[in-house]
């Protein structure tokens, strides 16, 4: 198995050789020297081997490639990934999914909900939606150290009518880090390292095609300088505080919560 399987041989050689000339250009362009040409490819190595894995790329290009996804697409826009998926996340069971965390896990709390639907608006029952999300220092479990493994990562199913319910904490903005060769650059470019607050959510159905997003809150700090540049405006929600205390204890919480909601249409595989 390798990496090219799937892809026409039309197709890599189409892109492949534009890449090699818009590179070789970019070389005589510039008059890089054999010197900053080894810098560079050190920089990569460098930024895979000390575990940052696709980080580098994800802050610099990964937004315009889901941009080029969401040409024309039928389902929800998609968004970045980012380096911090991981696959196998602690299943969670409903109504209301309460995403894995700490007894004492800091932040407010939040309830995302939302319904999913098909192109022709139709309720999605038994829709994955796969969750993950930054802690309140703004770090990722499995990622980070000293965070409980799959902390503030969890899969969970919409119902029969589509809707879904997770019960978490709002995450802040955070840092991506900067003590490796990605911050070198980025210091070096003089900018800075942050990324509005967001949470990270696949959705697959076996009939449907599976989407990646990132949604961010409305009002929140960074959203127009976003170090990876991934904020697209239909990926903003409302954040709505309840602080009503008959509201509260109805959802069988003790302290003031926010509120999020967030609509997902699901392409079919063959349109998405
Ligand atoms: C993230 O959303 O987790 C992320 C995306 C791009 C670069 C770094 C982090
Ligand atoms: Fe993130």
């Amino acid at each position: 198995m390798s990496h090219l399987d799937g892809a026409s041989q039309a197709r890599i050689r189409t892109v492949v050789e534009d890449l090699e000339q818009v590179l070789l250009d970019f070389i005589r362009d510039h008059q890089i020297t054999h010197a900053e040409y080894r810098t560079a490819t050190d920089l990569i190595i460098d930024s895979v081997k000390s575990g940052e894995e696709s980080l580098l790329f994800d802050v610099f290009c990964e937004a315009a490639a889901t941009d080029v996804g969401n040409v024309g697409r039928q389902g929800s826009l998609e968004a970045i990934e980012g380096p911090f998926y991981l696959p196998g996340a602690p299943a969670l069971s409903g109504p209301l999914n309460v995403m894995p965390q700490r007894d004492d896990e800091k932040g407010e709390p939040l309830l995302f909900h939302g319904i999913v639907v098909d192109t022709d608006g139709q309720p999605l029952g038994g829709v994955e939606l796969d969750l993950w999300h930054a802690d309140a220092e703004g770090l990722y479990s499995n990622i980070h150290p000293n965070i409980p493994d799959w902390n503030l990562r969890g899969r969970f199913t919409s119902e029969d009518d589509g809707s879904f319910r997770v019960l978490t904490i709002l995450p802040p903005p955070y840092e991506i880090p900067k003590d490796g060769p990605t911050g070198t650059v980025l210091r070096a470019l003089g900018r800075h390292f942050f990324r509005p607050a967001h949470l990270h959510v696949k959705l697959r159905h076996r009939d449907y095609a599976e989407m990646t997003s990132q949604l961010y809150f409305r009002g929140g700090e960074y959203l127009d300088a976003d170090v990876a540049n991934a904020v697209r405006e239909g990926l903003v929600i409302e954040l709505r505080t309840v602080d009503d205390p008959t509201e509260v204890a109805e959802r069988g919480l003790d302290r003031p919560y926010v509120e999020a909601r967030y609509d997902f249409v699901l392409a079919p595989t063959s349109q998405a």
